[in-house]
């Protein structure tokens, strides 16, 4: 497989084309930004963890029968995926309630939500991610009713999954962010990363944070927390 030009930069990923054509080549930048890219900073050793971290978790979805864009793990920082059409939707799915929720409607920090609570996030950085109802999503046409359906019933199904995958390693899955992608197809396809970017993810015993907020906060060391997590998932931090 070769990498061919660079097609897109985010805040933490560029994605490369290759000489297949349906394959993209991911790979995990050292960079963090927090608040909408108001905080940065470059993290050695963040893009790493994060591979290796969402490598993990998407083949151990696999493994539960959830369907993901990854590939392969190709390095410690790179990655292969399938090639989607990233629908503009942040879905959150929160068991727990923190950040953004606790901040807008004062539902007191660590509240548990069973059944978990849903949300949906228009990804557009020049608004900064608006919270958004299913009625706009449909007045947009940003998704189909059944596609919408689908994204809500893969979300809890991957929530149920993560749950306890993370309570078997000792940590509270508090809440996630996921994207999906339509295949050429037009099949629904999860996408993006999972990774302690994009979860909270609490010590069961002692409540310590082990994602961004270690960073977006100044709780803490970024890098321990996610090593943290990568150890305890079996994985190995090939940079250290
Ligand atoms: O900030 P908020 O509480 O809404 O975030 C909920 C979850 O979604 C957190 O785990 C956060 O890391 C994740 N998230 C994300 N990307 C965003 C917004 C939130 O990964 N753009």
């Amino acid at each position: 497989m070769k990498k061919g030009a660079c097609l897109y930069e985010g805040k933490a990923k560029r994605i490369y084309s290759t000489d297949e054509h349906e394959v993209l080549w991911v790979e995990y930048k050292d960079d963090a930004t927090a608040f909408n890219g108001e905080k940065k900073d470059v993290l050695e050793g963040k893009g790493v963890l994060n591979n290796e971290i969402s490598s993990l978790l998407f083949s151990k979805l696999k493994e539960a029968g959830i369907q993901s864009h990854f590939i392969e793990k190709l390095s410690s920082n790179e990655q292969l995926v399938k090639r989607v059409e990233i629908v503009p939707i942040e879905v959150v799915v929160r068991n727990i309630a923190a950040g953004s929720l606790v901040k807008r409607l004062g539902i007191e920090r660590g509240t548990e939500f069973n059944p978990a609570i849903l949300e949906f996030y228009y990804k557009d950085d020049s608004l900064g991610d608006p919270l958004f109802t299913e009625e706009h999503i449909r007045v947009m046409e940003l998704a189909s009713v059944e596609e919408l359906s689908e994204i809500r019933e893969i979300a809890l199904h991957v929530n149920e999954q993560l749950k306890v995958i993370f309570e078997t390693i000792g940590v509270q899955l508090v809440d996630f962010k996921l994207e999906f992608g339509r295949e050429q197809s037009g099949a629904i396809l999860l996408a993006d990363e999972i990774s302690p970017d994009t979860c909270r993810l609490w010590d069961i015993k002692t409540g310590e944070s082990f994602d961004k907020d270690l960073f977006r906060f100044e709780q803490g060391n970024l890098q321990d927390g996610y090593t943290t997590i990568l150890s305890r998932l079996g994985g190995i931090n090939s940079c250290s």
